[in-house]
């Protein structure tokens, strides 16, 4: 079991090398504020006012970032911090719209979003059709220069439409409601999930200063010093301060634990060679990770041959998820759950269960450690950049974060609160890591109601 004993080592990141991780971030975050290219692109995204609790209006926001998308009409009220009115509609984006054409996306949310202002009509809610204002946030990279433009740098995720890349997406989304004969759309904002996720926090509490998402992919925001943003030429800025999107999906430093599992899952994946960050933490990859640990666990005889039926099961992609992982890793009783459904899968029998189900339920802890305590040295590099932590003493502050891994992978949550306490020392008290449930969508909403505000 000597590849258990080096697995456990890299998987359970000791201290020391969370802190060489963290160190190596903040220092190519200090890049990235001055030059363009980096692994860790430190975005501008022209957001540069903290809400106050005070916005007002009514606005639409629809939400592209996962395997699904969200379109909702959001009310805020006069009074503070106070949501009026919440409607919301999911819909699942098919694999091919993915991977298709800009047409095809893009006419996919248009018709949605058709599909949505008639339902609230028939509902009985008034709508100005003349002005609909509508906040979009796209969690991918984006080359920002204004808040209402952003043009594509790279997709992430199980997205793969390359005529997209370098375009304005807030110019595909507005041809494409054309398209569909959707008149009087105005979009005042283009902003990342991370981005939505900070200021929907801040809308209830000004200590927010980071916006976090473990999820199917993973990313952060934060508040930073416009000032400090020297790569951005534009200074002239009322604001002091501006919000960028780190976009850690492709970071990379050597103090990484990657394995050879790490490698092939790379090789095997939609966008090979990047988001190097991501496949180690994000809830889309953790099962890979798992399944690819278990094929080499096999191979070497150290857990026992599945059955034909099950080396084919196992042979293919994506058949372990990270509500898998999860699930497997609350296990009470090995023998028990998603645990069995998965050895019964591999065709073991009864008495096979009972020696490889351990075995299993230790790789899924082990892939979770991983990724828990990788974040939260990310995390810890992202308080230590904004100031809050690393002073003399540690700012109260609130990261909203949301995506499932953090809402429900409990061990996740666990050793990544655990990690950052390790950290950051006996003052992580301080820091309060809160779930903030699809607060993108609200976040984009509070954003337009921002920029409204200021154009006034
Ligand atoms: C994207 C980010 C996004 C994150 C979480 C990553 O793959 O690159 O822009 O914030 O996923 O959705």
């Amino acid at each position: 079991m000597e590849r258990m004993e080096t697995w456990r080592e890299a998987c359970l990141v000791p201290l020391e090398r969370m802190k060489r991780v963290s160190d190596a971030m903040l220092h190519k975050m200090d890049v990235g504020l001055s030059e363009t290219g980096t692994n860790l692109p430190m975005l501008p995204t022209y957001v540069t006012q903290q809400p106050s609790g005070k916005e007002t209006g009514h606005y639409f926001t629809l939400d592209l970032g996962g395997t699904n998308f969200r379109i909702a009409y959001i009310q805020l009220s006069e009074q503070v911090s106070k949501v009026e009115l919440r409607r919301e509609a999911k819909w699942n984006i098919p694999k091919e719209n993915m991977e298709g054409t800009a047409d095809g996306l893009f006419g996919l949310l248009a018709e949605a979003f058709k599909e949505f202002l008639e339902q609230l009509e028939s509902d009985g809610i008034p709508l100005n059709r003349d002005k609909i204002v509508l906040a979009f946030t796209f969690s991918f990279p984006m080359d920002q220069n204004a808040l209402d433009s952003g043009k594509l740098l790279f997709w992430t995720k199980g997205f793969n439409i390359p005529s997209c890349v370098g375009k304005d997406v807030v110019v595909l989304l507005a041809d494409a409601m054309h398209r569909s004969g959707i008149h009087g759309v105005v979009i005042p904002a283009v902003l990342n999930d991370t981005v939505g996720t900070l200021a929907a926090a801040q809308y209830f509490d000004e200590t927010a200063k980071v916006g976090v998402i473990f999820g199917t992919g993973s990313n952060a925001a934060y508040v930073e010093e416009i000032e400090k943003i020297k790569k951005m030429r534009a200074k002239d800025y009322h604001s002091k301060h501006m919000v960028v999107d780190i976009e850690w999906s492709d970071f990379y430093t050597v103090e990484l634990p990657i394995m050879s599992f790490d490698r092939k899952l790379d090789g095997e994946s939609l966008h090979p060679g990047k988001a190097t960050f991501e496949k180690m933490i994000g809830g889309m990859y953790i099962g890979e990770v798992a399944r690819n640990m278990l094929l080499e666990l096999i191979g070497d005889n150290i857990l026992p041959a599945p059955s034909p039926q099950g080396k084919i099961f196992l042979a293919t992609n994506d058949v372990i998820g990270g509500e898998q992982v999860a699930a497997i890793c609350a296990l009470q009783d090995v023998l028990g759950g998603e645990l069995v459904a998965l050895t019964e899968r591999l065709g073991y029998d009864d008495e096979t269960i009972k020696i490889a189900g351990p075995v299993i339920q230790e790789i899924m802890f082990l892939v979770s450690c991983r990724a828990a305590r990788l974040a939260g040295a990310a995390l810890y590099s992202v308080l230590r950049k904004t100031g809050r932590v690393g002073g003399v003493t540690t700012l109260p502050t609130v990261v909203a974060i949301d995506g499932s891994m953090f809402e429900h992978h409990h061990l996740f949550r666990k050793e990544l609160c655990k990690s950052l306490a390790e950290l950051v020392g006996p003052e992580a008290k301080n820091i309060k890591l809160q779930l903030s449930k699809d607060g993108s969508g609200l976040g984009a909403a509070i954003v337009a109601a921002v920029a409204d505000l200021g154009a006034q």
